[in-house]
C-alpha cells in the first residue's frame, strides 16, 4: 500500500501568530526583548563573518516589499517585510513580515515564522542595545514620537535593557497616543501624553523618532535638539522617507548598521555619499568609541538589517525545541528515491485517483 503521510524530512517547524503570541507571554514581553538584545548583540559582535547585502526592494507609489537575507555560514536566514504607511487608513498595518531559517549544508529549512510580532521586538530590542552603548549614562526619560504598533515595543526595551523610567508621547493622531498609554498603562513607567513634539522632548535624554510617511518628513527640526542627547531614528527606513532636520546629522556623531544600505535608506541619504558614521559593530568589539563626553548628540540611524532577523530567528529556533509553540508544516517534498520526484507524484495519483 502507499504511504503517503510525510516522512520527518518533509516536516518545517512552523510559529503562527497565535503560538509567537504565546510564546511571548509564556516568556514575558521585556523578558524576550532583553533574550533578543542578546541574541543581536552576540551577532553584531561576529559581524565580519557573515554575508551582507543591502536588501532586495521592490518600490510601488504607496510602499515597498522587501527581501532581507544574510548567512552566517551554517545558518541561511531570510525575512520578507513590508512598508505601506497608507494601511492603517484601510484597517492594515504599515509593516507586516514572515521569515524562514534554512541549515547551510543541506540547504532545508529549520525554521519558518510569522515575523510581524518578532520585527517591532527586534526592532525595539536592537534600539535598546545600542542606546546601552550611546545613551547618556543616567537616561531616564525618552520622549516617543509616533505612537503606532512599534512604540509599546520601543519603550518596554528601553525600560528593561537601559532602565528607562518615564515616556513622553506624541503622536499627529491624538488616537494613536491615547492607544499607546493605554497599553503601557501599568507596565511601571511615568507615561506623559503630550500635545506638541516640543513638549514631548522636555527633560528627555533619549528621542526617539518612529513615524510612518512617504516622504522627506521633519519631524525633529534642528532647533529641538540640544547637547547630550541621543537620539534613536527609526522611521526613517526608505529612500525618499526621513524624518530629521539636516542641521540635526550636521552636530551628530551618527551610528548605522551596514553603512551601504543606511546611505540609501536612512536619515543620511540627506548628506553627502562621505558623510562620516560609524558602524554599530564595531563600537559592540570596541574598535570604535561609542559616547565621548555628555555633550556629545549621538544618532543611531536605524533602517533595519538582515543580521538582526537572523538573531530574531535564531532566538526563536532555541526557544521552540521541545516547546508546544509550534507545529511541523508538510513544506518540503521527500520522495523514498531522491531523484524520483515524479514517481512520488504518480504514486500519490494512484492513492487519491481524479
Ligand atoms: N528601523 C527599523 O528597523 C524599523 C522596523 C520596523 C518599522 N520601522 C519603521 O517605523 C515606522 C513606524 O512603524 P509602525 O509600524 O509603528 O507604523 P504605524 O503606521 O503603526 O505608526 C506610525 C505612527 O506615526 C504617526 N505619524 C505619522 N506622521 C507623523 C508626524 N509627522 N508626526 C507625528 N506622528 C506622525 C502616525 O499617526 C502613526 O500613529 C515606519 O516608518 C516603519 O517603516 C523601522
Amino acid at each position: 500500500m502507499t504511504n503517503l503521510n510525510p516522512s520527518a524530512k518533509a516536516m518545517v517547524p512552523f510559529v503562527s501568530v497565535d503560538n509567537m503570541m504565546r510564546l511571548i507571554h509564556h516568556t514575558g514581553v521585556e523578558n524576550m526583548l532583553r533574550d533578543l538584545a542578546a541574541y543581536v548583540e552576540e551577532d553584531f559582535r561576529r559581524w565580519e563573518l557573515f554575508d551582507k547585502t543591502p536588501r532586495v526592494a521592490s518600490h510601488s507609489d504607496v510602499g515597498v516589499i522587501e527581501l532581507m537575507p544574510t548567512s552566517d555560514g551554517e545558518a541561511y536566514g531570510f525575512k520578507y517585510v513590508n512598508g505601506h504607511p497608507k494601511n492603517t487608513s484601510e484597517g492594515l498595518q504599515t509593516v507586516t513580515a514572515f521569515g524562514l531559517l534554512a541549515d547551510v549544508y543541506t540547504g532545508y529549512p529549520v525554521l519558518l515564522t510569522e515575523m510581524t510580532m518578532l520585527t517591532a521586538l527586534r526592532t525595539a530590542a536592537t534600539s535598546a542595545m545600542v542606546a546601552k552603548y550611546l545613551a547618556p549614562k543616567d537616561a531616564h526619560t525618552m520622549a516617543m514620537i509616533g505612537n503606532g504598533a512599534q512604540s509599546e515595543f520601543q519603550t518596554l526595551a528601553m525600560k528593561a535593557i537601559c532602565g528607562l523610567k518615564s515616556v513622553r508621547l506624541y503622536d499627529q493622531d491624538p488616537k494613536a497616543t491615547e492607544k499607546c498609554a493605554r497599553n503601557l498603562a501599568g507596565c511601571g513607567l511615568e507615561v506623559v501624553k503630550c500635545k506638541t513634539p516640543e513638549e514631548a522632548i522636555e527633560g528627555a535624554q533619549i528621542l526617539t523618532t518612529c513615524t510612518a510617511d512617504k516622504q522627506y518628513a521633519t519631524i525633529l527640526s534642528d532647533n529641538m535638539v540640544g547637547p547630550g542627547v541621543h537620539i534613536n531614528a527609526i522611521g526613517g527606513d526608505c529612500p525618499g522617507k526621513t524624518e530629521l532636520a539636516a542641521g540635526i546629522l550636521s552636530r551628530s556623531d551618527v551610528f548605522v548598521e551596514f553603512p551601504p544600505q543606511t546611505r540609501i535608506e536612512g536619515e543620511i541619504q540627506q548628506m553627502p555619499e562621505d558623510f562620516e558614521v560609524t558602524e554599530m559593530w564595531q563600537v559592540i568589539t570596541g574598535q570604535k568609541q561609542g559616547r565621548r563626553d555628555d555633550r556629545q548628540i549621538t544618532l543611531f540611524d536605524s533602517v533595519g538589517f538582515a543580521i538582526e532577523d537572523f538573531s530574531a530567528l535564531r532566538y526563536i529556533r532555541d526557544q521552540i525545541k521541545g516547546s508546544e509553540f509550534f507545529i511541523e508544516l508538510d513544506m518540503l517534498a521527500d520522495p523514498d528515491d531522491p531523484r524520483d520526484l515524479f514517481g512520488m507524484l504518480q504514486r500519490a495519483g494512484t492513492a487519491h485517483p481524479a
